[in-house]
């Protein structure tokens, strides 16, 4: 595994991160054992976790199984997410604490906040998040889908408060939805080193390692009783998916010529990114732990892949819409 620094007290977090939504809650629970019990001998140290609004036990899932592993609370690292659903009526320290009592932690490591609305003020929101992290109750924070112009004016802001600098920026990137992370407002930020990538959605719900049928329920259609073909995904930014979905067997094809399966070589692309933090996948099965992180070994020739996966670029990424599963977005 490799392993990246993200800020001086936290402890470095492994390149390949699991994610866990619409995954760990389709384990049962000695399965999810045995899931992270691979994870963390394969060298994964954190994972990504929420309250979901289609799967709100997966908290209370990842804190029984650590139990049963008994893994040490410093042998993992939690990125937490908060969620503007009941913000501002109900405040950001309510949320963690909440989800701190289904984790059984007194803190995570990294708050993740999601971007704000254009209603809200950006110092005492983003006042609030700093206030977590100097109540103890996360050791860093970092920012979902936040544009790149949301993310300049928060990082002047912290810079002129003195306030701790956001540690990550987690957003969609995959081999062929590329273009909002690679887009001229990131790339700028990023290579100022103004923030590293937390790359999510990686395999598009797994649609670029084979599972072609997926797709999206949205939260009205969820609550009349209609369910996902193995799992929910993402909503699709820019209407790119079908195209995704007919680009696949292509993958398919420029993986064998290296040696890879298709979500080893998707993996490959995202981790590759030059200014990585970490890179988040969803996984149920140990073995695709073991296969996504041999993906690594990939990286020897990441030049080579990056010029091969080329012509599945995909123009018309757009920037995903603030969720709220309340309104139906
Ligand atoms: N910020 C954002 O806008 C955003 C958007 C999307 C996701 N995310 C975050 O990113 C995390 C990961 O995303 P995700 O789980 O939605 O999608 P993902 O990582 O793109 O895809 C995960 C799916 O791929 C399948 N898979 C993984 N490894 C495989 C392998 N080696 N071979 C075959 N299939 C494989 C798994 O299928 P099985 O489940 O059947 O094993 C899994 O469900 C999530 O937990 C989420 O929090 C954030």
């Amino acid at each position: 595994m490799q392993y990246q620094s993200l800020a001086d007290d936290l402890p470095s977090v492994s390149r390949l991160s699991l994610g866990s939504w619409n995954t760990f809650s389709r384990c049962s629970s000695e399965q999810l054992e045995a899931l992270l019990a691979r994870a963390f001998e394969r060298g994964i140290n954190l994972l990504d976790v929420g309250y979901y609004w289609d799967k709100p036990d997966t908290e209370d899932a990842v804190a029984a199984a650590l139990r049963g592993l008994a893994a040490p609370r410093d042998s993992y690292t939690i990125a937490q997410k908060l969620w503007l659903w009941d913000y501002p009526e109900h405040s950001f320290a309510e949320q963690l604490g909440r989800s701190l009592q289904r984790l059984g932690s007194d803190h995570v490591d990294i708050v993740m906040v999601s971007r704000p609305t254009a209603d809200l003020a950006l110092e005492p929101f983003i006042g609030e998040v700093v206030a977590l992290v100097e109540a103890g109750m996360a050791r860093a924070w970092g920012v979902t889908n936040f544009t790149p112009e949301q993310l300049r004016d928060t990082l002047a802001l912290v810079n002129q408060r003195n306030w701790p600098h956001p540690v990550l920026l987690q957003v969609q990137y995959n081999v062929m939805r590329r273009g909002v992370v690679e887009g001229p407002g990131y790339a700028e930020l990023f290579a100022e080193g103004a923030i590293r990538l937390c790359a999510a959605n990686m395999l598009e719900g797994g649609i670029l390692a084979g599972h072609l049928e997926r797709d999206r329920v949205n939260p009205p259609e969820f609550a009349e009783g209609k369910r996902p073909v193995h799992r929910n995904i993402c909503r699709d930014s820019g209407g790119i998916r079908e195209l995704i979905r007919e680009r696949q067997p292509r993958l398919r094809e420029i993986a064998r010529d290296f040696g890879a399966s298709p979500a080893q070589l998707a993996l490959a692309f995202g981790l590759s990114h030059p200014h990585l933090g970490t890179a988040l996948v969803g996984v149920t099965e140990p073995d695709h732990v073991d296969e996504n992180v041999a993906a690594l070994a990939l990286l020897d020739c990441a030049t080579e892949i990056r010029a091969a996966v080329d012509e599945l670029a995909i123009e018309g990424v757009a920037h995903p819409k603030l969720f709220n599963p309340h309104n139906g977005i």
